[in-house]
């Protein structure tokens, strides 16, 4: 068996050889990569790279021109159930003439849960990310970060076994970005959902992830995927100042600044990195 198939049966969700132009512009070449159960992967990049564009063609929300994606080790062509998405914008991702618990429910509806079985799921997401008892407040009633928060709550509801994360948390503030920074690796903690998140925030990449995936380049590839082993439990001021997330954050910004031309040692570091037994595992 290839390495390639080995890691498509064994991940819970594996990318492999993405392509995707736009028209004459092609936008992704060749993009691998995989996360495993309850992994926490980052992806990172300059704006306009094609983090977006990755994120909907693994979604299955727009289609690839090559390539495969494989969630639980099944080829997947439509968007599959396993998966839940989370955009930047809760403001247009929030029914605002339904109150919270309708919100979260709404995904809900098309499933086969029984009516309380559903309330249980909206309950249980609620607590999850911190706002018990806001079920039935309106989503312009509650500030940008707890709007955020729902957006969550209605995602993990779902119980997805992946978690794609388009800039969750690029429209709050700083105070409110480092809570639900700690919030998801809390969510993802108590209940092991494997978490796929773009961000343009290299210190939010190191300090959320478990590998953080480099895309640079246009098209754009995967310059490396680089492990990050600063152990599970973090802090932000502990973690954060830390000589080996100094050092990750310095060794992903040169990656990123760097012209293509110039990355063969990363080239190499992203192949060894698909393939090393030493990730992080649960
Ligand atoms: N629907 C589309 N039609 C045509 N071109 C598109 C479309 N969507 C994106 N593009 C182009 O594809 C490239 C990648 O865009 P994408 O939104 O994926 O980048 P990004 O890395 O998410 O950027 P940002 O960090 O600013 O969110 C850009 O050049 C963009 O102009
Ligand atoms: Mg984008």
């Amino acid at each position: 068996m290839s390495v390639n198939e080995d890691l498509s049966s064994e991940a819970v969700l594996h990318v492999e050889r993405l392509q995707k132009s736009y028209g004459a512009k092609e936008v992704l070449r060749d993009v691998t990569l995989t996360a495993r159960a309850g992994e926490f992967v980052c992806i990172v990049g300059p704006s306009g790279v094609g983090k977006t564009t990755l994120l909907r063609c693994l979604a299955q929300l727009a289609p690839a021109d090559a390539g495969q994606v494989y969630v639980d080790g099944r080829a997947v062509t439509e968007p599959p159930d396993e998966m839940a998405v989370v955009f930047q914008d809760y403001s247009r991702s929030l029914m605002p003439w339904m109150r919270v618990g309708a919100n979260v429910e709404l995904p809900l509806r098309h499933t086969r849960l029984s009516k309380s079985e559903r309330a249980e799921r909206v309950r249980s997401a609620l607590v999850d990310v911190g706002l018990t008892g806001c079920a039935d407040l309106y989503p312009w009633q509650m500030s940008g970060g707890m709007q955020q928060r729902a957006a969550i709550a209605r995602a993990l509801a779902y119980r997805p076994d992946v978690l794609i994360m388009d800039e969750p948390f690029a429209s709050v503030d700083a105070q409110t970005r480092s809570d639900l920074e700690d919030l998801m690796l809390a969510v993802r903690e108590r209940i092991g959902v494997t978490v796929v998140l773009v961000t343009h925030d290299i210190d939010e990449a190191v300090y959320l992830s478990d590998t953080v995936v480099v895309l640079s380049g246009s098209p754009a590839t995967v310059a490396a995927a680089v492990p990050v082993q600063l152990g599970r439990s973090r802090e932000q001021l502990a973690t954060k100042s830390r000589p080996e997330f100094l050092d990750l954050r310095a060794r992903i910004h040169a990656m990123i600044s760097r012209k293509p031309a110039d990355r063969p040692e990363d080239r190499t570091e992203s192949a060894v990195a698909a393939t090393s037994i030493d990730r992080p595992t649960r």
